[in-house]
């Protein structure tokens, strides 16, 4: 009823050198696959096995560049404690979504903040080489899956292992319960907790190739965060 839900993103690029300066079309790239995942058009969702291959989600959200920021700054690490977003602000984050593509450091390819927290952090950091898929970026991270996964947190989506053991929930019902994360490129079957896990699921820790699908359980958890009253309702009011 909410009908297809659109979502106006502002990037803010913060480098400390001219590669993490990403280009336009490396920033357009992204915007696309996030498109093309959030309603289930991406080419390889198609390799979903039969099992799965009925709860495969077209979540009807979309994204619009609204801007791009670019800021020069000397610091080459930024961590997982949001100085990115202290030191640049998000943009009207109750009806839009900020991205900042910053290095992180650690490893780290990118992380959310799920809905209903504090307004000045919300939003997403990601790594300039796992942002997009052209320009400045890493194999096998380089089919611009983190930006979906962590918009998939940013929309109230958990890991699909529920980050305990078997008996610990995702809140998603159709995801298959799981003890841990899947890394690489898993075979399907891949059993754990008596079932076979969905590893080719966006919120498993695979490659970016690996994983090509949301749920119909999680599409309705996601889509949740925009009714009245919920934490993301900004974006249709
Ligand atoms: N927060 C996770 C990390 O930094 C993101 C994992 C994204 N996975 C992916 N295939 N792109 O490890
Ligand atoms: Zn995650
Ligand atoms: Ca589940």
């Amino acid at each position: 009823n909410l009908g297809v839900v659109n979502i106006p993103v502002v990037v803010h690029v913060v480098y400390s050198n001219s590669q993490q300066n990403i280009s336009d079309a490396q920033i357009a790239s992204q915007i696309a696959v996030l498109n093309a995942d959030f309603n289930a058009t991406n080419n390889d969702a198609s390799n979903t096995p039969s099992e799965f291959a009925g709860l495969v989600a077209d979540s009807d959200i979309s994204f619009t560049l609204l801007e791009t920021q670019r800021h020069s700054d000397s610091r080459t690490e930024w961590g997982t404690r949001d100085d990115v977003k202290y030191a640049y602000p998000p943009v009207s984050p109750s009806n839009t979504l900020n991205i900042w593509v910053a290095n992180i450091g650690g490893g780290i390819l990118g992380y959310a903040q799920f809905p209903g927290g504090p307004a000045a952090t919300d939003g997403v950091v990601i790594a300039p080489q796992f942002f997009g898929t052209t320009g400045y970026v890493s194999a096998p991270f380089d089919k611009g899956r983190t930006a979906t996964h962590e918009v998939g947190h940013y929309l109230n989506l958990r890991h699909i292992w529920g980050d305990g053991r078997c008996r610990q929930d995702d809140f998603v019902a159709d995801t298959p319960s799981s003890d841990g994360p899947n890394y690489d490129c898993p075979s399907y079957p891949t059993v754990n907790c008596k079932s076979n896990d969905m590893t080719m699921n966006y919120m498993d820790y695979t490659n970016d190739a690996c994983m090509y699908m949301f749920s119909e359980g999680q599409k309705a958890r996601m889509r949740t965060v925009f009714m009245e009253s919920g934490p993301r309702t900004g974006f249709v009011n």
